[in-house]
């Protein structure tokens, strides 16, 4: 295993891949990924050079939100394969130095969980349906939801039952939230943390962790718009409540008891850096996915205060950043950095915010690879979701009867939502889906590109430049110098369109650089061994546009 991947520290530097299980690889042929397509895909893992991999959920669930609605926290779902199976692959990961990370859902179960059912069973006023958030509703016979609350994916937050009586919902009907406030829930849940951790998992990513605690006064949101400006001095009544610290504390002291040190990874969206550092304070969650820099569009100011902000609001609380492009969310980072990349909305992340902006496909990929270099050299760990390192567009063109995302029925179909990143990989540029099922399969569940052969990942393997080999390359390098990972950050003078950096001591006047070029014409470089670059430098050794270049010098 390698060195820094044994220490009980490894989430300080670690590069984690993102698994969605469903568009990963499928194994037994039925069209949807599976655990046996992960395990069988461990040597592409092991030597793309990630330190980590989470996996999506895969317990059992209806699948109204492609598995983040689960009906059961300690089983493994049917149509991706067995817990034994499962704890046959994290037994494989870690026997080729690859950490095991998994979701948990605790801001709301599926209704199909046996905890809602029952709280559904047992009727209003019953002890049962405390562990979820049941209300009157307003108007003169409770006809109208408890309050003006609207769900993530559209439509008001509140379902109402056969009984009169609603419930809350951030997400789909079929995601109820559960109310933190009650110990049965907060045992239900440190449970599950210990069924997986004892079976060897390495640390969960939390979902919707700015969630779970509410003003349980549930307030109308009156207009109010979230995230709040950096110096609001009131909170929102459903994301980001003082309340949620005190969950993640809990938490903690249960990571605490195990070695080697298991650790959290909390998805917090709430666009206010000292806020994110909140949960990062060393009693909560070891890291947090760092969506500004996500969001900051490719413009060299705008990153180097995403960059500068991190940085510093990490360092607050002693905790490592991390950088992260792309989730099973979001526009996959070709198709964002394909359009032109200003005025964007300060949240954009989804297709919908691009749609109407041109889109060159060719510049986007060049500029994902230079972010991807530019982004494994910052300091802290670094997350890949699946397929960028095939540099993959997103899929734009998805028939509307072949969509599944629940943002696209609960927007009406005004929103195509996030199948365009979800979908099947392509694994070989011959054969059906393109190698992602055995041939003669069920058709993958979400129709691929007819023109991804060449993102395979077997027409890129060995392929000098091809962008699988780039990623290779970088995190090979990422594991064999000290300098990178966690640690600081040194600005170097490289103009203004231009984020140049040093890593690491300054002993013997050599240090790694980064560099990365942001304006249309080539910028000159230093003297030193030129290491990687993300794409060919000039015949004078100047550094093109949106071109990344990493230096020993
Ligand atoms: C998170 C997940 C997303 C899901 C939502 C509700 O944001 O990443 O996929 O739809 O939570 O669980």
């Amino acid at each position: 295993m390698d060195g820094r991947n044994a220490r009980d520290d490894w989430w300080r530097h670690a590069v984690v891949y993102q698994i969605y299980p469903r568009s990963f690889a499928d194994a037994n042929g039925d069209g949807v990924g599976d655990v046996a397509g992960i395990r069988a895909k461990l040597p592409h893992l092991a030597a793309l050079g990630v330190d980590a991999i989470w996996i999506s959920p895969w317990y059992p669930s209806p699948m109204v939100d492609a598995g983040y609605d689960v009906s059961d926290y300690r089983d493994i779902e049917p149509v991706f394969g067995t817990l034994a199976e499962a704890d046959a692959l994290v037994a494989e990961a870690h026997a080729a130095g690859i950490k095991v990370i998994i979701d948990i859902v605790p801001n709301h179960t599926s209704d199909q969980h046996a905890l809602f059912r029952a709280a559904l069973a047992a009727g209003p006023g019953s002890p049962e349906r405390e562990l979820y958030i049941f209300r009157e509703g307003s108007g003169s016979s409770g006809e109208l939801p408890p309050n003006d609350w609207q769900s993530n994916f559209g439509g008001p937050a509140w379902t109402r039952v056969a009984d009169g009586q609603w419930y809350l919902h951030l997400f789909a009907p079929g995601q109820p939230d559960v109310d933190w406030r009650h110990p049965g829930v907060r045992a239900e849940f440190e449970q599950t943390l210990r069924f997986w951790f004892d079976r060897g998992v390495d640390g969960f990513r939390i979902d919707v962790a700015h969630g779970m605690a509410k003003d349980w006064e549930l307030p109308d949101l009156d207009g109010l718009e979230f995230p709040l400006p950096e110096d609001a001095e009131h909170d929102h009544p459903h994301w980001d409540q003082p309340g949620v610290h005190e969950i993640f504390r809990e938490w903690r002291r249960v990571a605490d008891e195990y070695r080697p040190s298991r650790a959290f990874c909390g998805e917090i969206w709430v666009g206010r850096a000292h806020r994110l550092a909140a949960y990062l304070r060393p009693d909560e969650l070891h890291t947090a996915f760092n969506f500004d820099f996500l969001m900051a569009p490719w413009l060299p100011g705008e990153l180097r205060r995403v960059i500068d902000a991190t940085i510093a609001s990490h360092a607050a609380v002693s905790a490592p950043p991390t950088w992260v492009l792309g989730n099973h969310d979001v526009c996959r980072p070709v198709s964002r950095y394909a359009r032109d990349q200003h005025g964007l909305d300060p949240m954009a992340r989804n297709l919908v915010h691009y749609q109407g902006r041109p889109a060159d496909l060719a510049l986007g990929g060049r500029r994902a690879r230079a972010a991807a270099l530019l982004m494994f050299a910052l300091p802290g760990g670094a997350y890949v979701y699946q397929g960028e390192e095939l540099g993959l567009p997103e899929a734009e063109d998805i028939p509307a009867e072949a969509l599944q995302d629940p943002v696209w029925f609960q927007s009406g179909g005004t929103d195509k939502g996030r199948d365009g990143c979800r979908v099947p990989l392509p694994w070989t540029a011959a054969g059906e889906s393109f190698g992602f099922s055995p041939d003669g399969a069920a058709a993958p569940w979400l129709p691929q590109p007819s023109d991804w052969a060449p993102f395979a990942a077997d027409a890129q393997d060995g392929v000098p430049g091809s962008t699988l080999e780039l990623y290779r390359a970088a995190l090979k390098l990422r594991r064999e110098l000290g300098e990178l990972g966690d640690g600081s950050l040194e600005w170097l003078d490289g103009g203004e369109n231009v984020l140049a950096f040093a890593r690491g001591a300054d002993a013997d006047g050599v240090r790694f650089q980064c560099w990365t070029n942001l304006g249309s014409e080539p910028v000159g470089l230093p003297a030193g061994e030129v290491l990687l670059a993300s794409g060919a430098l000039d015949a004078d050794r100047k550094l093109p546009s949106d071109t990344t270049v990493w230096l020993r010098g």
